[in-house]
């Protein structure tokens, strides 16, 4: 009876002691930790990535969204095309865009990257061709951040439902068309940077037999693959419509 409360406060001092060593042990990790610690990197926002909506995999399409703007701003006749290969770059294909001057991984260590945002002589593309738009030049650094991966048959989500100016057909000629058909000097003569120029190109019937290879027009977009039906679909369409500027 009398021993057991000696034991009871011998025990609370030791817990105690314990308890105290403890506190002193987590406050030095946080100490550590929080003196150890290193600003965050800087926010970089994720442009929309078009052309690949495909749940779970979610990387930028090169198939649809990155070879077109190569081929239709790079690989021109007299640029960077097979025959010309200016300063050795080549860019109508994966293999030959990949070959020089992009570091997979890294956009700000890649040439092909930075030249798209000097300015004078060393600027991509270069007079009378127009700039790559900034959402473009975004969407090629961050292809080129995931990897420069050969990504194809994506899953690309083109609805024939919307055949609208602003959301279907402005974007078809951005992506594939206003290389060569803007600027200053305008392949063939034809603007397809505004909307009046694709509605006149639209009306007089050459777009719509460009675009469908049909005999006795010049098949387009030259030296590239054929669109895609759905996006010949919405080309038909909005030209039945009436060419809107919807
Ligand atoms: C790589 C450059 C290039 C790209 C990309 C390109 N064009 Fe052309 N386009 C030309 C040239 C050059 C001509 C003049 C004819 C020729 O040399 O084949 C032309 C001619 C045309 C013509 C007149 C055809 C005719 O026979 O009357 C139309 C219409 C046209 N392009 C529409 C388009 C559309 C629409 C796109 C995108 C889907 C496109 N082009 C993409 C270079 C290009």
């Amino acid at each position: 009876m009398y021993i057991l409360p000696v034991h009871i406060t011998l025990n609370k001092k030791s817990i105690m002691r314990k308890l105290t060593l403890l506190a002193g042990i987590i406050t030095a990790i946080v100490c550590f930790t929080q003196s150890c610690k290193h600003e965050p990197p800087p926010f970089v926002p994720t442009p929309p990535n078009p052309g690949n909506p495909n749940p779970g995999n979610g990387l930028v399409c090169f198939e649809t969204d990155i070879l077109p703007l190569f081929q239709s701003n790079c690989a021109k006749s007299s640029c960077h095309d097979a025959a010309n290969h200016e300063k050795d770059y080549i860019f109508d294909n994966y293999q030959n865009i990949i070959s020089k001057g992009i570091v997979p991984g890294s956009a700000a260590n890649s040439e092909v990257y930075e030249v798209l945002f000097e300015t004078g002589n060393d600027k991509m593309p270069p007079p009378p061709n127009p700039d790559l738009t900034a959402a473009q030049k975004a969407l090629i650094g961050r292809w080129i951040n995931e990897g420069a991966q050969n990504t194809s048959n994506c899953g690309t989500i083109c609805d024939t439902a919307n055949f609208k100016y602003s959301t279907a057909i402005s974007v078809i000629t951005s992506t594939y068309c206003i290389g060569c058909h803007g600027g200053t000097a305008p392949s063939a003569g034809i603007n397809l940077t505004t909307y009046a120029g694709v509605a006149a190109a639209a009306q007089s019937g050459r777009l719509y037999n460009a675009v469908t290879h049909t005999a006795g027009y010049s098949p387009m977009p030259k030296n590239a693959a054929k669109l895609n039906d759905c996006q010949i679909a919405q080309i038909r369409k909005w030209i039945e419509d009436g060419t809107p500027n919807n």
